[in-house]
């Protein structure tokens, strides 16, 4: 019951924005552009010296995020170089010392938290920039040949309990957290990989869970015992991920506007604002949220192509959005017509038929024989009709598979919509 309620909320708000943002902004060549390009840590500095987002405006943020139908924020306080978006008393690699010089997680939390977003932080577990931190294969000194020289005076208990320290500040001082994405673990990943050893996991989660018992955490710990909900990326599932009783898991897919996280100028794989709206219709199609990432350049403006895109969610979702608050897979018994997906909302009893090509007049919906009260369009409360058994037979639609569904008839134009949706009232 108790474990219930804590998930009330994400399940049902499905939709939420991810934010990457540090001083890779400034090469604006992706957030890992450290470790891609090898630069030693001395060199990186320079992006260090010159974070100055003078446009940097978080209620603007919050605003676009608001009006694209998005409820919770996930945003990153360190990522793998290390460096801190708030003002750590651990390190002084933070953005207080920075020219800009003023605390930006605490202005971007207070910004979300009064539109009522729920808030979410993303805690990078590795770390290029700290001492301690051991060189890897996905370190940024991984192709110094001696390897073992530079771990020799490198020790990751000093390093797991800086870690422990930033979490619990960051838990601490600003306010209810509701969701903890740490990233990540790779064990298995070339020399001395890294996870739940590393991190202590299990008295990590046990610290979390004693300063936040509400909050949310991810699946990256190397901990699956741990974990509340399964945060696939850049993937498009076809199944749900699934717990070991069969039930469905509580799970967030997250994805890019282009192929990078961080800002990154010159990237030119953005998606298409019908792309990403089928993302989120395919991830509450198989029960999932969907946590979108924009990456604010370093001046502190979301890129033009985000905005545009943000926009055309918040045009889709204005209209269509009870087909993805509260709703989730929808029973086996209607199977999906097709190009078509279902979203269910089991509370209203209603299911939304998402088209997302546009047929020629007809559709067919097995399953919903009688069992239809209304049906109309989402975006203009539009009456959508079954065709009668007359024309059915008429026009010779009956296939073996008939006598179980109900056939309905469609405008040929397609509506003024990205991806147009029909509410479907079930009888009780
Ligand atoms: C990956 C990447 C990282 C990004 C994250 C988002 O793990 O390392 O750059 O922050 O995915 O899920």
């Amino acid at each position: 019951m108790e474990k219930r309620r804590k998930f009330d909320w994400y399940v049902h708000d499905r939709f939420g924005m991810f934010i990457h943002w540090g001083i890779y902004s400034l090469p604006a060549r992706h957030e890992w552009v450290q470790r891609y390009e090898y630069i030693p840590c001395e060199e990186y500095l320079k992006y260090f010296e010159h974070f100055n987002p003078v446009d940097f405006n978080p209620n603007e943020w919050a605003r676009l995020a608001v009006e694209a139908g998005m409820k919770y924020l996930v945003i990153t306080t360190k990522h793998h170089d290390g460096f801190c978006l708030w003002d750590s008393q651990y390190t002084d690699y933070k953005v207080t010392n920075t020219p800009f010089g003023r605390d930006a997680l605490r202005e971007v939390v207070d910004a979300f938290r009064a539109q009522n977003i729920h808030i979410g932080l993303y805690y990078s577990l590795l770390d290029w920039h700290h001492p301690d931190f051991t060189v890897d294969d996905i370190h940024v000194l991984k192709l110094k040949e001696n390897r073992d020289e530079l771990n020799q005076g490198r020790d990751m208990a000093r390093y797991r309990e800086y870690m422990f320290n930033q979490v619990r500040e960051i838990l601490t001082n600003y306010g209810k957290i509701d969701l903890l994405f740490f990233d990540f673990s790779y064990p298995h990943i070339g020399r001395d990989g890294k996870g739940r050893k590393d991190w202590d996991s299990p008295a990590l989660v046990q610290m979390v869970r004693q300063l936040q018992p509400d909050i949310l955490i991810n699946d990256r710990l190397d901990y699956p015992d741990s974990a509340d909900i399964i945060t696939p990326e850049q993937v498009m599932l076809s199944e749900p991920p699934r717990k070991t009783d069969g039930s469905i898991a509580v799970w967030e897919g997250c994805h890019t506007f282009s192929g990078s996280w961080g800002y990154y100028r010159d990237e030119t794989t953005w998606k298409t604002s019908a792309q990403c709206i089928e993302l989120l219709i395919n991830n509450v199609c198989l029960g999932g949220n969907l946590l979108m990432n924009v990456g604010p350049s370093a001046k502190g403006n979301f890129d033009p192509r985000a905005v545009s895109r943000l926009q055309s969610f918040a045009a889709w979702m204005k209209a269509n959005h009870d087909s993805i608050y509260g709703c989730t897979m929808a029973p086996a018994e209607f199977p999906e017509p097709r190009d078509c997906r279902y979203t269910w909302n089991p509370e209203k009893h209603r299911l939304y038929l998402h088209i997302m090509n546009w047929p020629f007049e007809y559709i067919r919906l097995v399953g919903l024989k009688n069992r239809i009260k209304y049906m109309q369009f989402l975006h203009d409360a539009s009456e959508i009709r079954e065709i009668s058994q007359a024309i059915r037979e008429h026009n010779n639609l009956m296939t073996p598979t008939d006598e179980h569904s109900a056939i309905i008839k469609l405008p040929v134009i397609k509506p003024p919509v990205e991806i147009p949706v029909i509410e479907i009232f079930l009888k009780e």
